[in-house]
């Protein structure tokens, strides 16, 4: 609440019609860093970041709130900003009236069920134990949706150590690289959700905010679309240039450039990043020579 009564002292509020549109993202935490770097790659400057409870852009109408990311569904049902970034384990737990937009491609992590690692998790396990966590509506849904009668304990942080001081059997908490789990000595048995960080928008938004939203979106795309592909230049030979031309078609086509040496072309094109390593051994068994792999900073398609 502390944050929301400082936020309206700056005379934020629903009923005043900002020119800028207003982004909530996590002030600190998982999602924090990537959040920020995906501003800045989208072009959009921020003044000073560090330890703000907002800030602005100079060259972007955008307002940034620093918000805990709990709080940023409502905040965003509310009108209180217009989107917000946050993870998708958050905004389903809170089940507020927002729209996702777009999925990040970052922050992603799962929601899972863990047990002491010595423990063998075997048929039915689940049913009567004792669950610590900080998703109970999530984990609720989840254990219906299963058929599973156990007893959930709500606690807001620290989960993992709940079984060590016999508060709970199982664990129900956000899993990433898993070191978590594996230094208090839990085992992952079963996911309860797949998440990753999303931008979300209030339900009514008026026309000049939609419009803004658009562009930002825009410019997510083709980052996020960069992120994925890179540039790849190659020398082969002319006899094998149909071969390469099947393993990259590009965008359209690839470029082609006569090398000084007779009978060798240099070929440009985009590789996407899924396929990357697949490709270049294509490629290279097709004749390619002089491979060079170049990252992509935006995509305009
Ligand atoms: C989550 C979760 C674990 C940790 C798991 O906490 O509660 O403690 O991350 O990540 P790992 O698998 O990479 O070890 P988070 O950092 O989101 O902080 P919070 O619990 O305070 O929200
Ligand atoms: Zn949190």
């Amino acid at each position: 609440m502390e944050s929301l009564r400082s936020l309206t002292s700056f005379g934020v509020t629903k009923t005043e019609t900002m020119s800028k549109l207003r982004i909530a993202i996590q002030k600190s935490g998982r999602l924090y860093d990537d959040s920020i770097s995906l501003l800045k790659e989208c072009g959009i400057e921020l003044r000073n970041v560090k330890d703000r409870l907002k800030t602005e852009s100079d060259n972007f109408p955008l307002e940034v709130f620093f918000l805990r990311d709990d709080d940023i569904p409502q905040y965003v049902e509310d009108g209180v900003a217009d989107i917000g970034i946050v993870g998708q384990n958050v905004l389903y737990e809170k089940c507020k009236e927002t729209e996702i937009i777009e999925r990040l491609d970052f922050g992603k992590c799962r929601l899972a069920l863990a047990i002491n690692k010595n423990e063998e998790y075997v048929a039915n396990y689940l049913q009567g134990k004792k669950i610590a966590t900080s998703y109970p509506i999530l984990l609720q849904k989840y254990l219906d949706e299963n058929k599973i009668t156990a007893e959930i304990h709500e606690i807001s942080g620290s989960v993992e150590i709940a079984p060590g001081i016999g508060l709970a059997d199982v664990i129900c908490d956000l899993v990433s690289s898993g070191s978590t789990l594996f230094m208090n000595g839990l085992k992952e048995v079963e996911t309860v959700l797949e998440s990753q960080a999303v931008l979300v928008r209030n339900k009514d938004l008026n026309e000049e905010q939609l419009k803004w939203v658009d562009k930002l979106l825009f410019r997510i795309r083709s980052v996020k679309k960069a992120k994925r592909n890179k540039y790849i230049l190659l020398n082969a030979p002319n006899n094998q240039l149909p071969r390469i031309f099947e393993l990259l078609p590009g965008m359209r086509s690839p470029t082609v450039l006569p090398l000084a040496e007779e009978g060798w072309s240099s070929v440009h094109s985009v590789l996407s990043e899924d396929e990357f390593w697949e490709k270049i051994e294509q490629l290279k068994a097709a004749g390619a020579q002089g491979i060079l792999v170049v990252p992509i900073e935006k995509m305009i398609i």
